[in-house]
């Protein structure tokens, strides 16, 4: 009789022996291999500062999209290393060959990517449970919070679709009243910016401050970096601040997990939600749902029936772990997430992804400043700008005036790519653009200006 395999490389080499190699391992052996080596003795040898071209070309081997022009659009879906595609890939093959067995494998193994998001975002293990996206993090929160008429949802009017479709329809559907606190379009003083939004929340939170609201539930809504003016939100001051009105807070995290160090204990929210196949770089159709443990009883969450039952018998929410909120669903993806935080941590670290993505992202706004007709909508800081009093990330978003469409220009003559539209632009700069693809980005838009 032979013994059951007690861990899952003894399975996996079970599995090969005895269906033979289940896919070509080559590539695995001459290519990713030895990249990732060279990769962890460039980091040993102090590798993966901000201007460490030779770091970062390495990193990049593991990237498929054209290495001239970059890939520019992160911010709307990231490239995923070999590394992380390769483990998902031979997850998904273990399960084919033996579904049952191999899904009790993979659900172990996703259990191991719960526990290290869990150390990168500073958050427990049992706070963690994996989603498709941010989109479905927040409807999570929004039907286990169980709202009502009357109940308050404070937003702003700069959240991106997926941030707030939620609070549309239960404002559409139970009479939950929606209120946008509006976010300046244009940032005349850099300097006092975060402090005007935080005055404008307790503005907000002050004037609902009234006994109709005492017993309502009330929720701050808010994103860590918006999509489309790409600005970064003082969002542990807004989570404070909503706590001492008596708010819990939800975080739209979409593009900070992956670009910025998130730490999710200091920033205090009760939920937050990202998707972690945008700057994290993991398997598509991935995300994250954090519910802090202390707020857990607070949000509901029933989506199997087992839970369910759990709850009518205890009147205790169930540990949900990575699975709680789903029914069946790819094991291999969310282990794509665990393989995505390996390949960060191999490269270098959360800090050095976002010394770089910060240092490309202000060449290309000091490349493009002074240029007539060009407008910042994320305010163009200096390099050396502490990470705490920084208002944006990796992402840069402009408008250039009198360049005629530029969006469509920037296509078909200069084969250049990034989210835009006639005046206005998103350019996401992730650690494995370079200082070469932003400068063609600055060219081109100085030859546009230059014909206004
Ligand atoms: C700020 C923000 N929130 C939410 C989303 C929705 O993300 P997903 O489609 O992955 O749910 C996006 C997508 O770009 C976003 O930019």
């Amino acid at each position: 009789m032979t013994e059951t395999p007690q861990t899952f490389d003894e399975y996996l080499a079970r599995m090969k022996t005895t269906h033979g190699p289940f896919m070509d391992e080559r590539e695995w052996d001459t290519v990713i291999a030895p990249n990732l080596e060279a990769i962890r003795q460039s980091v040993a040898r102090g590798g993966g500062g901000p201007d460490d071209e030779v770091h970062w070309a390495l990193v990049r081997q593991q990237f498929s999209f054209d290495h001239e022009t970059g890939y520019l659009n992160t911010g709307t879906l990231g490239a995923s290393p070999l590394a992380v595609r390769r483990k998902a890939a031979e997850l998904r093959e273990v399960c084919e060959h033996d579904p049952w067995v191999g899904q009790g494998w993979l659900y172990r193994h996703a259990q191991q990517a719960v526990e290290k998001v869990a150390a990168l975002l500073n958050a427990e293990p049992s706070e963690i449970s994996f989603t498709q996206n941010t989109t479905q993090s927040l409807l999570h929160v929004s039907s286990g919070l169980d709202l009502r008429r009357g109940d308050l949802i404070v937003t702003t009017n700069r959240e991106h679709h997926g941030g707030r479709i939620a609070w549309d329809l239960v404002q559409s559907w139970r009479g939950v009243h929606v209120e946008n606190v509006p976010i300046p379009d244009v940032v005349e003083d850099a300097d006092s910016l975060n402090a005007e939004i935080i005055q404008r929340f307790r503005d907000t939170f002050e004037r609902y401050n009234t006994p109709k609201y005492a017993r309502k539930k009330k929720l701050l809504s808010v994103a860590h970096i918006f999509s489309p003016i790409a600005r970064r939100m003082p969002v542990k001051a807004l989570c404070a601040l909503a706590r001492d009105y008596g708010y819990v807070s939800f975080v739209d995290g979409a593009h900070a997990v992956g670009m910025i160090r998130v730490d999710l204990h200091d920033i205090g929210c009760d939920f937050y939600g990202t998707s972690t196949h945008k700057w994290l770089l993991a398997t598509k159709g991935t995300g994250i749902l954090y519910v802090r443990n202390a707020s857990s009883d607070r949000m509901k969450r029933f989506v199997t029936k087992a839970q369910w039952n759990a709850w009518q018998v205890n009147k205790t929410m169930p540990s949900t772990g990575p699975f709680g909120t789903m029914g069946t669903y790819d094991p291999a993806a969310c282990c794509g997430i665990g393989a995505a935080v390996d390949f960060l941590n191999l490269i270098g670290s959360i800090d050095r992804v976002e010394a770089r993505g910060w240092a490309l992202a202000c060449r290309l706004r000091n490349g493009i400043d002074g240029l007539p007709g060009l407008g910042f909508i994320t305010p163009n800081q200096p390099l050396s700008t502490p990470v705490e009093r920084r208002l944006s990330g990796s992402m840069t978003a402009f408008i250039l005036d009198g360049a005629g469409n530029m969006g469509e220009q920037l296509r078909d003559r200069y084969a250049i790519n990034f989210p835009s539209s006639d005046r206005w632009g998103r350019v996401s700069t992730h650690y494995y653009n370079t200082p070469a693809q932003v400068d063609r980005i600055i060219q081109a838009l100085r030859d546009l200006a230059g014909r206004g």
